[in-house]
């Protein structure tokens, strides 16, 4: 990271879902380097205390809590330790997902996949939203990052976790819109394919699947993790300060069009 990629998080605190996940880790350690306080939080406990524990013996402010973003009273509690702990939470990144490596067909799917996606990644939203809401509407001021997909937009597999993503940026919309004049800010990342544990299963069954997948993105490869961490520091930084209610695309072009079809067109 050189002086140009900094976003200054200063004596902010910041909480992220999911942060023992590729995508969390990556971004909530890069949020503690940028000067947040960071609450890792995940329901893989061991996950997010060892991270919040490597983080604090780096040097930087991470505290390490089991939540469960399905658990009404236990987001509460978490929030309320996060804010005993640091002080109220200035920055909430909504990012925790259950993986579903390779889904079932839309009618081979079980309800229970869909009560799972629209659980975790939308009502695990608005809990936590909910939660950190009555204390940034007070002190008129905070940032959301809700992490959406490219699923949330054109289907790319995975129906039950794409409808919740779809949601997930309506919700985002309602927030900024809603909680604007609070001086709250609510954007989403909105990410291509990202190369994380999400996709172990995946990768397991076929070693070249990201080499396949990279003929769809027209910057030639994948996303790491910290492409995505960087877009949430930006959002969540001064920088972006009239940002509000958007959709950052952070997919290596892969929704600008069809290079695929693009050089078929072109004879090439
Ligand atoms: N990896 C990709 O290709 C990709 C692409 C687009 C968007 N995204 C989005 O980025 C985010 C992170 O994805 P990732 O690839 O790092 O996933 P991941 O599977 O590596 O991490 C998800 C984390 O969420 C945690 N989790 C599961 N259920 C939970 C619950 N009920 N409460 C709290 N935590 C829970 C898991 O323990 C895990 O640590 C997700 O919102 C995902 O939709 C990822």
């Amino acid at each position: 990271m050189t002086a140009a990629d900094r976003f200054d998080l200063t004596g902010k605190v910041a909480l992220i879902t999911g942060a023992a996940g590729g995508i969390g880790r990556v971004t909530a350690t890069r949020l503690a380097r940028e000067g947040a306080s960071v609450v890792v939080t995940d329901i893989d406990e061991r996950g997010c205390k060892d991270l919040a524990g490597e983080l604090t013996a780096q040097g930087h402010r991470a505290l390490g809590v089991a939540m469960d973003v399905t658990d009404n009273a236990g987001v509460a509690t978490a929030v309320a330790t996060a804010a005993s702990t640091f002080g109220p939470v200035d920055l909430l990144v909504n990012n925790a997902i259950v993986a579903c490596p390779i889904p079932p067909k839309l009618h081979e799917a079980p309800t229970s996949l869909w009560d799972t996606d629209l659980d975790v990644i939308v009502k695990g939203a608005v809990r936590c939203c909910q939660s950190v809401l009555p204390s940034m509407m007070a002190r008129r001021t905070g940032v959301i990052v809700n992490l959406v997909s490219v699923n949330a937009f054109a289907f790319y597999g995975h129906p039950s976790y794409s409808a919740a993503k779809a949601a997930l940026v309506s919700f985002t919309r309602s927030l900024a819109v809603e909680y604007g004049p609070y001086g709250i800010r609510a954007n989403a990342v909105n990410p291509g394919t990202i190369r994380t544990a999400a996709w172990a299963e995946q990768e397991a069954k076929d070693s070249t699947v990201f080499d396949a997948l990279a003929q769809w993105y027209p910057l030639g490869r994948v996303g790491e993790p910290d492409d995505v961490a960087a877009s949430v520091c930006f959002l969540a930084s001064g920088s972006a300060a009239w940002i509000t209610g958007s959709v950052l695309t952070v997919d290596g072009g892969l929704t600008a069009g069809n290079p695929v079809m693009a050089r078929s067109v072109e004879g090439s």
